[in-house]
């Protein structure tokens, strides 16, 4: 086995109810939120809210969409002012990846409020001078973007033409406490539900496929994956039923964990421009990838193949089958012909010397 290191510096909390306790141990604190709009009127954020009580500052509402840097500038107008009301103030960020990966950048507040300091965190690798760091909560409403437990941030730059993805992606740019509610995904409807846990089925195939993968990520993603894959037919049929989504949180956030040290592969690489381009959900222009990121990885190294086998618990050839007649069952039957992607070829070859796609250990396979 060759040396590896895990450094993963969130405290976690994970399970049905935690989110009102952690919002208890808040009390006495001054406390900002930024949630999904969409969250905003359930119950569970509603109990949130009361639980903070004295404590908020400030609830923002973020509206549904990417999460744009432009979207971010908009929201510090609002954020610095009620963070700098407490030097010790605490940020709170509840909801999808989009917001959380906004929270993680707005943590950070200079001391001019300027938003246009914003561009200048993207390229620090060290916390800049002049800048506070506030403490920072994320409780993910949705099963999963695993953005709790990484050091990244994706943030669409919208003012270039073509739109950029562009990354706040440094060591110091962790959440300080990640907790883990499975009622909060309660929350998100039917097709984020789909998409989410798609996404995290995506960063399960992405580590075991990774050329920076080490044992425990690979153990934690198999487990997530197979536990996916049972589940997720069932919640989509019963959405409201806990246990499902307990696995499915669980699930999101092992693979969170996992990805969280090795990054993603080329399925992710070649999903930005979907993304853009179809206006496709993230996990959705992720899982459209997968069968082909499938093949070809396949067949490469006995270590992928073993864990790529015990995913399904059958050979490769035969999970790649197993795999796509999944997707059918679970209603997500989109294709890259129905894209009008023809060049795929070029595509994944371009993805290939992309910062992610050097993480696939795997080749273009002609068929
Ligand atoms: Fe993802």
């Amino acid at each position: 086995m060759k040396p590896y290191g895990w450094n993963l510096p969130v405290a976690l909390q994970f399970g049905l109810g935690i989110a009102e306790r952690a919002a208890q141990s808040l009390q006495g604190r001054r406390v900002v939120v930024v949630a999904y709009a969409g969250a905003t009127g359930h119950e569970c954020a509603a109990r949130l809210s009361r639980e903070l009580c004295d404590s908020l500052i400030d609830w923002i509402e973020v509206p549904n969409g990417l999460s744009t840097m432009a979207l971010g500038r908009t929201l510090a107008l609002r954020v610095w002012p009620a963070l700098a009301r407490d030097p010790q103030s605490v940020l709170l960020g509840l909801g999808g990846g989009s917001v959380m990966d906004v929270a993680k950048w707005l943590r950070f507040r200079p001391e001019d409020g300027d938003p246009k300091g914003l561009d200048l965190l993207l390229e620090s690798s060290i916390q800049p001078v002049g800048w506070r760091k506030h403490e920072l909560w994320l409780l993910p409403t949705t099963a999963g973007t695993g953005s709790e437990v990484t050091r990244w941030s994706t943030l669409w730059d919208t003012d270039t033409v073509p739109a950029s993805k562009r990354s706040f992606d440094q060591p110091y740019a962790y959440a300080d406490h990640a907790v883990v509610d499975p009622l909060l995904s309660l929350t998100c409807p039917q097709s984020v539900l789909l998409h989410s846990a798609l996404d995290a089925f995506g960063h399960c195939l992405e580590v075991l496929w990774n050329r920076h993968r080490n044992p425990t990520s690979v153990m934690l993603a198999v487990d997530s994956a197979r536990r996916i894959v049972r589940t997720l037919p069932e919640a989509l049929r019963q959405p409201q039923d806990l246990r499902c989504r307990t696995d499915l949180s669980h699930a999101a956030l092992q693979a969170g964990m996992a990805f969280s040290q090795t990054r993603t592969a080329i399925a992710h690489a070649l999903s930005y421009s979907l993304t853009l381009d179809h206006d496709l959900a993230h996990g959705a222009a992720v899982a459209v990838w997968l069968p082909l990121a499938w093949r070809m990885a396949m067949g490469r190294s006995v270590e992928v193949d073993t864990s790529l086998q015990a995913v399904w618990g059958l050979p490769p050839l035969a999970g790649l089958d197993r795999m796509q007649g999944w997707f059918h069952d679970i209603g997500f039957d989109l294709s890259l012909g129905h894209l009008g992607v023809t060049d795929v070829r070029q595509r994944v070859q371009a993805a290939l010397s992309h910062e992610r796609g050097r993480n696939f250990e795997g080749a273009w396979v002609d068929g």
